[in-house]
């Protein structure tokens, strides 16, 4: 009767990672539980999702090496996995929300976000011109939102800006706002092959050590046009979470993250820890700390209990 805090089933997006090929599904080594499939089965996983009540999607394509240049070119492909896959989710399960994710990070040979020079050094400006072609790219295939993960400044502008002259005004923009330079993706980029082949992230995305800066984040995206604002990682960053939801009206998403995910299935494993009761007070924890959205890696797992 007193419970404050209810975590259902709207409240989750659910990550998902797409490889070439058929009839293949292969488990992330360091995310047990968690897949990467061709589309013929990624199909069928997402009619289960949708079955299951759970609202959204997060697309991630998984991107074949021989397919990767400097430039990311096949980010704006429009016969690219990531739009194949959107045609063929919508063709599907028209109320399913689609999701897609914006950074050239797949699609590098170096692993960066964002295009470099011969110093290593990301070029913001140019990077965001290429991030344009892909948001449009993706929403020519289909895309109900497009999700910018990049952290290049003034992306989220020059995306609304592009999406409307191209007549998409009704793709919105779930902006990676408060994305911190963090240890706990690395299980994520095992699952894509991703990892930065030099440097870190640091020079784009947020000091862990920074409060008051996400707020600055916050305030550009929502200037520029963002229809939901996010905060990634959740867990070390709850307080970040907070602060976020009482600077805005707009609904706040939280990422629980590849390596959030990987810690509690790996003590649930060794039977260290009660692995479903861990995983929805984290969830619940994210939910009171102020979130309206998750994405989370358990989202089908919570479902599936919830049920
Ligand atoms: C890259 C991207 C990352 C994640 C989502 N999009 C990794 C990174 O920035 O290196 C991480 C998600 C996770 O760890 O679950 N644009």
């Amino acid at each position: 009767m007193v419970q404050e805090t209810h975590l259902t089933v709207n409240d989750l997006i659910y990550p998902m990672f797409v490889m070439e090929g058929e009839g293949q599904k292969e488990e992330i080594t360091s995310m047990p539980g968690c897949y990467r499939y061709s589309l013929d089965l990624l199909l069928k996983e997402v009619a289960e999702v949708y079955e299951l009540g759970i609202n959204a999607i997060a697309l991630f394509p998984v991107v074949p090496f021989e397919k990767k240049d400097a430039t990311g070119s096949e980010s704006h492909n429009p016969d690219g996995l990531a739009q194949r896959t959107v045609k063929a989710i919508k063709q599907l399960v028209q109320g399913l929300v689609v999701i897609t994710d914006v950074a050239l990070d797949p699609f590098t040979t170096h692993g960066h976000d964002g295009l470099i020079d011969e110093h290593g050094t990301i070029l913001n400006d140019p990077t965001v011109e290429v991030l344009v072609k892909m948001a449009i790219a993706q929403a020519v295939a289909g895309t109900d939102m497009v999700a910018p993960s990049d952290m290049m400044d003034g992306r989220i502008g020059a995306i609304r800006k592009a999406l409307d002259a191209a007549g998409y005004m009704d793709v919105g923009i779930l902006a990676y706002s408060a994305k911190y330079a963090s240890a706990y993706y690395g299980p994520f980029r095992d699952a894509l092959g991703s990892a930065p082949q030099f440097g870190d992230k640091k020079t784009y995305q947020m000091d862990s050590a920074n409060s008051a800066e996400a707020l600055k984040e916050i305030a550009l995206d929502i200037a520029e046009g963002a229809d939901i604002v996010m905060v990634k990682p959740a867990l070390a960053y709850l307080d970040i979470i907070r602060r976020v939801r009482e600077h805005t009206n707009l609904p706040v998403a939280a990422y629980n993250v590849s390596g959030e995910c990987a810690m509690i299935k790996a003590a649930g494993q060794q039977g260290w820890i009660d692995e479903n009761k861990v995983m929805m007070e984290t969830l619940t924890s994210i939910k009171r700390a102020g979130a309206d959205l998750i994405l989370t890696y358990f989202a089908k797992e919570v479902a599936l209990l919830l049920k």
